[in-house]
């Protein structure tokens, strides 16, 4: 497994927790902060941004992935995703399909809480068969 140092992942647990804390969440009271290393060594964050259209909603993942393209980013090296509660935070199925644009099979994703590391996972693992450009060539 491709594997984030010490100091990336203090790096990016740190802006996942800070930007969890500006979540916009009032419909679900349920925050998330999410940050995404890019091939420059770059931390990018995002939090959840809930709208009353309950759809439009965006995921903290999705906010973070879009920081990191606007600020010339092209690939993610690893994914750290701050929550906090029962079930440990992983990525929802959208956004695990998201991120493997950006991202390999062996890229790290990482969840937090504020205290500690919850699980690491591989985006291979909580994505596998994705569908991904491959699919889209003609034979
Ligand atoms: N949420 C995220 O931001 N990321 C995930 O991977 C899971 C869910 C948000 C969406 C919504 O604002 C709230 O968490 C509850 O689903």
């Amino acid at each position: 497994m491709a594997s984030v140092s010490d100091h990336d992942l203090a790096a990016l647990a740190a802006v996942a927790r800070d930007a969890r804390e500006r979540a916009h969440a009032p419909y679900s009271r349920f925050r998330v902060g999410a940050a995404l290393l890019d091939e420059h060594g770059r931390v990018h964050g995002g939090c959840n941004v809930e709208n009353a259209a309950y759809p439009q909603s965006l995921c903290a993942e999705a906010v973070a992935l879009g920081a990191l393209v606007a600020a010339g980013g092209t690939r993610v090296r690893a994914v750290v995703v701050a929550g906090d509660g029962a079930e440990t935070l992983v990525p929802c199925g959208g956004c695990r399909q998201k991120l493997s644009e950006f991202a390999g099979a062996d890229t790290p994703v990482v969840s937090i809480d504020d205290s500690r590391v919850r699980a690491r996972h591989t985006l291979g693992e909580l994505l596998p068969f994705g569908f991904g450009p491959a699919h889209l060539r003609s034979s």
